[in-house]
């Protein structure tokens, strides 16, 4: 990867903190994304002192907020004439229907409309990289079938089950199947990875009450106990988005899905059906119109 640049959303800490390092050892100058300062820096220290080389830099930024991504892509534009790997890293698990300052539900914001809108912002530097990967980081269930009149979750939130988390999770598995096949003439590579599960700040606030009630007196146990023995090693949880950036076996594929073991297997027909995929679509477009109108040269 020495040459090479990528920027990894949701990488001062957690499971995106471990895809940066497993990229930076592995040679890349990498750019870490995070909302806290004090964190950013911190993290850039630790991946430094791991690759034992100093490109390794952050930028702070809410990429759940269309403003926050329309920063990022200008400074990342400061920053590098080309960009080779970008991970769409960031999740977001929520209990209750929260929105955005742009009003838009967050966990659609994070896991769907922040990966449409930083590659489009991006799609010039990525081009320019030639044979570009993108990785966007999925969750484990794929949440049935994805209900076009409810992708906000405005007509049906069930949260404590993470019912929504699953329904967006399959949403950025529909973008990815979209989005390799718009990109395929430009020489980027799209695919989606699934990271298994990772003992990370996300899930150390995962409330009781999220678990189905029959679990209900044994989560405190999986929380404390099983959780941080089991899913501390966040490396096995980044191998997947490792994979996918920068394998040469996932050279040249695109509109993938590999699994937690790296493994490839086939999207759920829930996110191939193309009438979710183009309600996607058609929804990140409308909403991010503005910003990637201003970005243009
Ligand atoms: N952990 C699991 O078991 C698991 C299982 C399946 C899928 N996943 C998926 O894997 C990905 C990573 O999960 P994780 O558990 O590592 O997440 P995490 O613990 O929430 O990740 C923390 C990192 O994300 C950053 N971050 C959080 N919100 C952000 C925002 N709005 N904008 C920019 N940065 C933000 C944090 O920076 P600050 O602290 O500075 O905000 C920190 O660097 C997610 O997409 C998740 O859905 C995780």
């Amino acid at each position: 990867m020495t040459g090479k640049t990528a920027l990894i959303t949701g990488s001062t800490g957690g499971i995106g903190l471990e895809t940066a390092r497993g990229l930076a050892v592995r040679g890349a100058s990498v750019i870490l994304v995070g909302t806290d300062p004090g964190r950013a820096r911190r993290a850039v220290g630790d991946v430094r002192r791991s690759a034992g080389h100093d490109r390794v830099s952050a930028l702070t930024a809410d990429v759940t907020g269309l403003d926050g991504l329309a920063r990022l892509g200008s400074q990342v534009a400061e920053r590098c004439d080309a960009l080779d790997v970008l991970v769409n890293n960031v999740g977001v698990s929520l209990p209750r229907r929260e929105l955005t300052a742009d009003g838009v539900e967050k966990m659609f914001a994070a896991h769907v409309l922040a990966p449409f809108t930083l590659t489009h912002l991006l799609l010039p530097r990525l081009r320019r990289a030639g044979r570009a990967r993108v990785v966007n980081v999925t969750g484990g269930i794929p949440g049935g079938p994805i209900e076009p009149g409810n992708l906000l979750g405005e007509r049906r939130f069930l949260g404590w089950r993470f019912s929504h988390y699953n329904h967006t999770k399959t949403m950025t598995m529909a973008l990815t199947a979209r989005l390799a096949g718009e990109l395929r003439g430009d020489g980027v590579a799209v695919n989606v990875v699934y990271p298994g599960h990772g003992y990370t700040p996300m899930n150390r606030s995962i409330p009781v009450a999220a678990f189905p009630r029959l679990y209900r007196p044994i989560a405190p146990l999986v929380l404390k106990v099983v959780a941080p023995l089991f899913f501390s090693d966040l490396t096995r949880s980044a191998r997947s988005s490792v994979h996918a950036a920068a394998s040469p076996e996932a050279e040249g594929v695109s509109g993938a899905y590999f699994d937690a073991r790296c493994r490839r297997r086939p999207l759920p027909a829930s996110a191939l059906d193309e009438r979710g995929q183009r309600a996607v679509w058609d929804l990140c477009a409308r909403l991010s119109a503005d910003v990637l109108a201003a970005a243009q040269p």
